[in-house]
């Protein structure tokens, strides 16, 4: 199991930042892009910003040949000033005002997601003759950060969205789907990528020939609980490209790794601010200095367990880890209980590893009054 990057562990030591912080190692987010790409050769990597956009994460994924997946004019903003050519993005959110589909195809973006028919008008309205794909309803049973139904549609609706675009002037490029985030089973792909290979079939049958698969993120990180390797993702995925969509002459295949390539580049440094003792029938309670609005936004429901680390060791017995706020929801872990050193106490330092993804981004901006969270990013800027 991984541990903290040698370069995190120093700059912690050396420079002892204020808390809450994220530090955030740009070789491992260049290394974890390497092994993606070796795992998945068959598929061109959108980096999904919302995970984190530090623009230094833009700027050495961009270096190293990434495009990205972006959600609003702010990420599209934020990629053009990183040097990321306009071509290089996807507006891959499905929810989108029409004043931000003009801005986005305005800044030069022709790729974009929908799936349903008044995102359709819009996008025949604001970006005419743009490259548009359709998001399938897919399953995400397996993910610990499930997407549910809020996206995608049926097959048999996206083969009529694709046609409706077509007869708009829109350019109908190909379908999307997203199998949640965080997903343990590499065998979730498969059927999504059935049903897509129907959807392709079915509109070369209405003289419509799609040029692009989009299978998505979700390709996990290491929390508490094992997960598979990348390269059985990429083993699993080819197979069943091979299956559904033939060894060669394949569509172009797209995907949307976010977790994956930063979650393991970070480590969000919390420190103690009080301790509240066991008493009979009650439990010994931790409070950090961030919570669930401070950057540790996915452990809501306990979805995200992440790895920790303190400078103390064995004896050790559980507690409930629970940030500063004033809110009762502000509880980072109650049913899994972390097994955490005795002599933890005020002003010692907790590091929640992996934590590289999806915690700047969803800290508040001052709730409470505690401002967002700081990031630091270390390593090769290149
Ligand atoms: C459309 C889309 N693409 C990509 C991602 C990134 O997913 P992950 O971080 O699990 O790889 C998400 C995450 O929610 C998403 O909604």
């Amino acid at each position: 199991m991984m541990g903290m990057s040698p370069r995190i562990s120093a700059f912690l030591e050396e420079e002892d930042p204020p808390t809450p912080c994220l530090v955030l190692d740009l070789s491992v987010v260049g290394r974890r892009y390497r092994e993606l790409r070796a795992a998945m050769p068959f598929a061109t990597p959108y980096y999904a910003v919302k995970a984190n956009p530090e623009p230094a994460v833009i700027r050495r994924l961009a270096a190293l040949g990434a495009r990205f997946d972006v959600a609003s004019p702010a990420e599209i903003e934020m990629c053009l000033e990183c040097g990321v050519p306009p071509q290089a993005l996807s507006y891959g959110n499905t929810v989108k005002k029409l004043a931000d589909i003009g801005r986005a195809y305005e800044a030069g973006v022709r790729m974009f997601a929908f799936d349903s028919t008044r995102e359709v008008e819009k996008l025949a309205l604001m970006a005419p003759g743009a490259q548009v794909f359709c998001r399938l309803l897919a399953g995400s049973a397996g993910a610990r950060w499930p997407l549910s139904d809020k996206f995608g549609c049926t097959p048999e609706l996206a083969v009529e969205l694709l046609q409706q675009a077509a007869k708009l002037d829109l350019t109908p490029y190909g379908v999307s789907f997203h199998v949640g985030s965080q997903q343990t089973d590499p065998h979730r792909w498969e059927s999504s990528i059935a049903t897509a290979a129907m959807v392709f079939t079915e509109l070369q049958a209405a003289g419509i020939e799609l040029e692009m698969l989009n299978i998505g993120g979700g390709y996990p990180a290491q929390y508490l609980e094992e997960v598979p390797p990348v390269s059985r993702y990429g083993e699993v995925i080819k197979a069943a490209l091979d299956r559904w969509f033939g060894g060669t002459d394949r569509p172009l295949i797209v995907s949307e790794p976010g977790r994956y390539l930063t979650a393991e580049a970070g480590v969000l440094r919390t420190q103690v601010v009080s301790v509240r003792r066991p008493c009979t029938g009650c439990d010994r309670w931790i409070y950090l200095d961030a919570g669930k609005f401070g950057g540790l936004a996915e452990t809501e429901g306990e979805a995200i367990r992440y790895r920790l680390a303190t400078g103390h060791g064995e004896p050790a017995n559980p507690v409930v880890l629970a940030g500063p706020t004033c809110d009762s929801v502000d509880v980072i872990s109650r049913q899994h209980k972390y097994s955490l050193p005795l002599a933890l106490d005020i002003g010692d330092t907790v590091d929640f590893l992996s934590a590289g993804a999806y915690t700047a981004s969803y800290s508040s901006v001052g709730f409470n009054g505690f401002p967002p969270l700081r990031t630091y990013c270390i390593g090769d800027q290149s």
